[in-house]
């Protein structure tokens, strides 16, 4: 199954000086006020999102990828990012892997959020990122915190060469809803997943 036909995918525009993060590089944004301090709208067209109003007036939730060095975050996870908690052994694991990558969002010592996708390198046609896991806490949601991280995975595949990044999500309105607001273009229709379980 090619997964970017059958999913939602966005193609990655060229990089631009306007979204350059300011020292170059891996870009991590601390925003007093998510919705405030997010990357300017409208930089990367259909990548943007709009924002509302309504923040939390006391958050302060930086976002950025996560390397070896930042496994410890992982021993402080608000219960609603994975689906367990995290073992340091898979984190270790996950981190020193090239090709995997995890954006997280961070409230002071506390993981409220992550993005983690997977380069997918192909015979037939150029690198392409594909979202895996999208998770926010509850108490969140709803402040640009999900923007957030799915930019910082998009600007990263583009970094890294890229020409597209994906998804393949149950249609809820939820998921639906924020994919949207993304300006993601929906590919894919009537998937189904069919799974072997393959443990002893
Ligand atoms: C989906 C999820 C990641 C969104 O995270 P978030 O931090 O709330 O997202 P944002 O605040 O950046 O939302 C951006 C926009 O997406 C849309 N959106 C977000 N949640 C939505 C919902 N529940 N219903 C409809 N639209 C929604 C809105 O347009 C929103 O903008 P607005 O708040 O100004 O109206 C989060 O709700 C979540 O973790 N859900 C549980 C896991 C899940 O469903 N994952 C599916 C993703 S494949």
């Amino acid at each position: 199954m090619q997964g970017p036909d059958r999913g939602t995918r966005v193609a990655i525009p060229p990089r631009t000086a306007a979204d350059a993060p300011p020292g170059g590089g891996g870009a991590r944004t601390t925003a007093a006020s998510p919705r405030a301090a997010a990357p300017p709208r409208r930089l990367q067209p259909p990548l943007a999102a709009t924002r509302a109003s309504g923040i939390r007036a006391d958050m302060a939730v930086s976002v950025f990828l996560a390397r070896r060095i930042d496994a410890g975050l992982f021993a402080n996870v608000h219960a609603d990012v994975f689906d367990a908690p995290p073992d340091p052994m898979l984190v270790d694991g996950f981190l020193a892997a090239p090709h995997l990558h995890i954006a997280v969002a961070v409230e002071r010592d506390l993981m409220v959020g992550m993005c983690s996708g997977v380069v997918y390198h192909h015979p037939d046609k150029p690198a392409q990122w594909w979202i895996n896991e999208l998770g926010v806490a509850a108490p969140w949601r709803r402040q640009g915190v999900g923007t957030r991280l799915v930019l910082a995975c998009a600007d990263h595949a583009r970094r890294l060469g890229c020409t597209a990044i994906w998804v393949v999500a149950d249609p809820t309105p939820e998921a639906t809803g924020f994919w949207k607001s993304l300006g993601w273009r929906q590919t894919g229709e009537n998937l189904a997943m069919f799974t072997l379980d393959l443990a002893p």
